[in-house]
């Protein structure tokens, strides 16, 4: 199963969603059979690695994100995963300008597609420290409902 995280500029949130989700699928034992991968809707970090306060909290928790380098999400992509998961409602309205006609992918908003709340995981990168912090809460939270649903479907 093929999981894709998207938010807008693949420096905060889309990979804090990999390091995460990366993580639990590793505690699982089940990276073989998953692929994780994240990307931006824009073009202005391709080839970056995430902004250092997402390094920097993500490293807190025990999830190393510094490896992690910037992409574009692309029309091919929607071929490729099986689910790509969008942060909040303008990434989820990008996507589908670019999402070709009965392509493979199942797109939806991450955090209502497992019922959680609120709709969007907010972008921290013009606030403070706390922003990140609460990305992450929302993350793990999410990243346990969807590798449930993993489970399910493996
Ligand atoms: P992300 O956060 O979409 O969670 O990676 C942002 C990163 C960069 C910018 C905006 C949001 N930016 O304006 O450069």
């Amino acid at each position: 199963m093929k999981v894709l995280f998207v938010c807008l500029g693949n420096i905060c949130r889309s990979p804090t969603a990999e390091g995460v989700f990366r993580h639990y699928v590793e505690q699982a034992g089940l990276s073989d059979q998953v692929t994780i991968d994240s990307a931006g809707t824009s073009d202005w970090h391709i080839g970056k690695t995430p902004d250092p306060r997402t390094i920097a909290a993500a490293a807190q928790r025990g999830y190393d994100v510094s490896t992690l380098r910037g992409r574009q999400a692309t029309a091919e992509d929607f071929n490729e995963f099986d689910l790509i998961l969008a942060m909040d409602q303008s990434n989820l309205a990008n996507l589908q300008t670019i999402q070709p006609a009965h392509s493979k992918a199942e797109l939806a908003l991450y955090l209502p597609r497992f019922n959680i709340s609120p709709d969007e995981v907010p972008d921290p990168y013009y606030g403070g420290e706390d922003g990140f912090e609460l990305v992450l809460d929302m993350l793990e939270q999410a990243s346990q409902a969807l590798l449930n649903e993993v489970k399910a479907r493996l």
